[in-house]
């Protein structure tokens, strides 16, 4: 297949575009290298055989002069923190919904399916955090009993205390953030576009995604980055919560793994909303990632703490994986310590480039 990924010199965009076109496709890498570390993937993709093409998904021109027979878009373009929306909501707005609307009418004009990443932010922190939780010396957890016992009459429609968050869970709520805003705007439309025009779009929400090549950050990659801050000595800082609150990590070769099976599948899925992500059994703490590494690396890194959580934060998100592994037969295989430990593998082979973005706590604080 001829692929087109947006987004193609991010974390999941660059992985994915090694992985498919490493497996007999062809793969185009369109990107507007906005991201702080998607420029150090263009040489990488020189080796491997996959065409650049500077590409801003804001304008429809330079969509519009990619080249014919693309047989597949993957989207994986986005201003993905759910932090810096509040300052300029009208960015993440066009980068992330307005944006997506240009590679749909792309998907609609051209006549090719769409496989699009959407978010667990969708969903209103307000709506997930209201299930009762207690604290463990390490993490969040969501209190079954009491659960049980406050929602008996009524209990919440896609909620699980073991499972987690599915498909059925609502939209509603006014604590999504903008980028959660912005990525359920998208998210509307691909499914709109399925029912209006028969583009035939997959909808992925997922949970936190990390792995190897991930330019992580404070506000934006936190698995990654806890790896990086622990390999070059950088000071972390649990904000909320004590660093108790908890998601459920899918490591990117899973998530390559997915895409694969999707492909095959683009006519039963289309127009289809996946809640996708690691699960209750591949989740993580803030403090228990601190634990691990500490182990990992046998010594210790200077970590503050902030007492209020972060606008919007979810305190715990959990997918629950059922409709995918039903319809599909995907489960995620990389545990958390196994899925560290490549990263770690990346940021050794790699230390000179990342010295150049993580060296020092200001070069750090600048990976925007
Ligand atoms: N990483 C996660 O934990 C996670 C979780 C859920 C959903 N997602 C979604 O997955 C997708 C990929 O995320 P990621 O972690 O690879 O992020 P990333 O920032 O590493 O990659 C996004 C890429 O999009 C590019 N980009 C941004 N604005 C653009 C524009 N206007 N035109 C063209 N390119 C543009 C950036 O330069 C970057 O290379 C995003 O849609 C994100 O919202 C990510």
């Amino acid at each position: 297949m001829k692929i087109l990924i947006t987004g193609g010199c991010g974390f999941v965009g660059a992985q994915l575009a090694v992985h498919l076109q490493q497996r007999g496709h062809r793969v185009i890498a369109a990107d507007n290298l906005v991201r702080r570390g998607s420029e150090l993937n263009l040489p990488r993709f020189k080796r491997h055989g996959i065409e650049f093409f500077h590409v801003d998904v804001r304008n429809a021109e330079d969509l519009a002069a990619l080249p014919a027979d693309i047989d597949l878009i993957c989207d994986a373009s986005a201003q993905p923190s759910v932090v810096t929306g509040y300052a300029n909501p009208i960015f993440d707005i066009t980068n992330n919904a307005l944006g997506l609307i240009h590679v749909l009418e792309f998907a609609r004009v051209r006549g090719c399916p769409l496989i699009f990443w959407s978010s667990n932010r969708v969903y209103s922190a307000d709506k997930t955090n209201a299930p009762p939780r207690r604290a463990t010396a390490t993490r969040l957890v969501w209190d079954k009993e009491k659960y049980l016992r406050d929602y008996a009459a009524k209990l919440i429609p896609g909620f699980d205390a073991d499972q987690g968050v599915s498909e059925e869970f609502t939209l509603d709520g006014n604590e999504r953030s903008i980028y959660g805003l912005s990525k359920l705007m998208a998210d509307l439309a691909c499914q709109e576009y399925a029912g209006a025009f028969g583009v035939k779009t997959v909808i992925n929400r997922f949970g936190v995604i990390s792995g190897e090549g991930q330019f992580g950050k404070t506000d934006q990659g936190w698995v990654a980055w806890w790896a990086v801050a622990f390999h070059f000595g950088l000071p972390l800082k649990y904000i909320g919560w004590d660093g108790k609150q908890v998601r459920d990590i899918l490591f990117i070769e899973d998530v390559c793994r997915l895409v694969e099976v999707q492909m095959e599948n683009l006519d039963k899925l289309s127009g289809q909303v996946f809640n996708v992500g690691g699960g209750a059994g591949n989740s993580l703490s803030l403090v228990e990632a601190t634990n691990l590494l500490r182990e990992k690396f046998g010594r210790d890194i200077p970590i503050t703490y902030e007492n209020k959580p972060r606008k919007a934060d979810q305190s715990i998100y959990m997918t629950d994986n059922r409709k995918i592994e039903q319809v599909l037969g995907w489960k995620p295989k990389i545990g958390i310590s196994e899925g560290y430990d490549r990263i770690l593998t990346w940021i050794r082979e790699n230390e000179e480039s990342l010295r150049v973005l993580y060296g020092s706590e200001e070069k750090a604080a600048s990976v925007r």
